[in-house]
């Protein structure tokens, strides 16, 4: 803009508020060259950013303190952001406990897959109480074993802040017209039929949907693509309550996989007497299942003790697995170091709702398409002999239906109205056959063959 329109629009300003009265008239003539200034060095350049810099300008030049002063702000800024980038590359300390924030995809097709909220919940219960040792089940332990159980110290949140700040509820609901997937990754994916993972350098994407039996679940290793890491269970082996499978009902199908997750090999070191680079855990010739009992000697058992088949590693049933070592643990620990791929969790916040940084989002799960009711009709009995009642439950507010009762040559033998829920029709003065009873209109009709004996 011009200087001449700006010194105009300014001057009126100060005088419709009154300004100039309460400066004197030196401190007026300072303040006004100021913006003066400003406003010619501001039609010089282009006119959106150049304002906070000329200001600036100004100021130091009327006080050359103000340098220092701002300078010192910038550099507090920058500090502060260092230091919470050393933040995230700190080490563990012992046994400090870790979070975890979890997001759920439900990624269901059928409403059974749909789970409740309770059974997430049940699993979320289950899964910390597996990774903290207490388990109730873990009175189940042979002594010897028990010794070297060990609590993890990593727990696991819903997640309460979103990768975008707003508040968060940790679930995610998303219909799919995918009937089943396979361990193909294409749950993690909308472009697949899944959905996307957040950001699982600071989340454990955990996605929920129908495995088709075979599978239970499956986990990424530690050093996976990011857009695939985490972890996939099936529905139906998810949490200890809603309909689940008997021999998967406790949540272990997530506690192993998790364990994986963290970094823990299958007990048994995935080939026949194999190593799973722990040392508390003994070795075994392969995996066990169903529910052994103890002790249950193998191949290559080191002890009279033989396998340790109640461990979450292990491929036992839910009520038969219980523990994780302290081996196992410093496993999963170690992953959580300097430098070390999920070292940014130690500087992962999202499980405190105290953190949020934006305003809420109206919705934050995908709610399922509510199905449109419809009006049920009912016809019987069918066959009928001397009666027939029409039965109309409205979805919404009764209206009149018009209806009409046809022999199967096409003659209308009956009609009328159907003007509440329940109208019962004379058939005594028709002759035995088929009947075509026809209700509503237009797009509405429905038809219904009876049969008068
Ligand atoms: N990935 C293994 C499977 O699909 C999980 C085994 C979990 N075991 C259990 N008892 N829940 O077979
Ligand atoms: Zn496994
Ligand atoms: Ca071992």
């Amino acid at each position: 803009m011009p200087a001449g329109t700006a010194f105009r629009t300014l001057a009126l300003i100060l005088n419709s508020k009154g300004y100039t009265n309460r400066y004197s008239n030196s401190d007026f003539m300072k303040t006004l060259t100021g913006i003066l200034l400003l406003t010619l060095s501001c039609s010089l350049q282009a006119q959106r950013n150049c304002g906070s810099e000329a200001y600036k300008t100004q100021l130091v030049q009327n006080n050359p303190a103000v340098a220092q002063s701002i300078q010192a702000a910038a550099l507090q800024i920058k500090k502060t952001l260092e230091q919470n980038r050393l933040v995230a590359r700190r080490d563990t300390s012992a046994n400090e406990l870790i979070n975890i924030p979890v997001v759920i995809h439900v990624v269901y097709n059928t409403p059974e897959q749909n789970i409740s909220e309770t059974q997430i919940l049940s699993q979320l219960t289950a899964l910390n109480n597996d990774f903290s040792n207490q388990n109730s089940d873990k009175v189940n332990r042979p002594l010897v074993f028990d010794n070297v159980a060990a609590d993890a110290r990593i727990r696991f949140c819903l997640a309460q802040v979103a990768p975008d700040g707003r508040p968060a509820k940790g679930i995610i609901r998303k219909q799919t017209s995918m009937s089943v997937f396979s361990a193909d990754d294409a749950v993690k994916s909308n472009m697949r039929g899944g959905d996307d993972a957040w950001d699982s350098k600071k989340y454990l994407n955990i996605w929920v949907c129908n495995l088709g039996g075979r599978t239970l679940g499956y986990a990424s290793l530690p050093g996976s693509p990011a857009n695939v890491d985490g972890v996939v269970i099936g529905f139906d082996v998810f949490g200890t309550v809603g309909s689940l499978r008997p021999r998967f009902n406790k949540g272990r199908t997530l506690t192993h996989e998790v364990g994986h997750w963290l970094g823990v090999k299958h007990i048994w070191g995935d080939t026949e007497c194999g190593d799973d680079e722990a040392d508390d855990t003994p070795r075994q010739r392969t995996y066990n299942f169903g529910c052994p009992s103890f002790p249950t000697v193998s191949a290559c058992s080191e002890t009279a003790d033989g396998d340790m088949f109640m461990n979450f590693m292990d491929f036992s049933d839910d009520a038969c697995m219980n523990m994780f070592t302290v081996e196992q643990k410093k496993r999963m620990r170690a992953l959580f170091a300097t430098g070390n791929f999920r070292n940014n969790f130690l500087a992962s916040f999202a499980c405190d709702s105290t953190l949020v940084q934006a305003g809420p989002v109206a919705v934050d799960t995908v709610a399922a398409p509510v199905p449109v009711k419809q009006d049920v009709y009912k016809i019987y009995p069918n066959p009928a002999s001397s009666f027939v009642t029409l039965e109309y439950t409205p979805a919404a507010a009764l209206i009149k239906k018009s209806f009409t009762v046809y022999s199967i040559t096409g003659v209308k033998v009956l009609s009328g109205e159907l003007t509440k829920e329940k109208t019962t029709l004379s058939l005594s003065h028709l002759m035995r056959g088929i009947y075509i009873v026809r209700i509503g209109e237009g797009s509405e009709t429905i038809t219904r063959k009876i049969s008068k004996q």
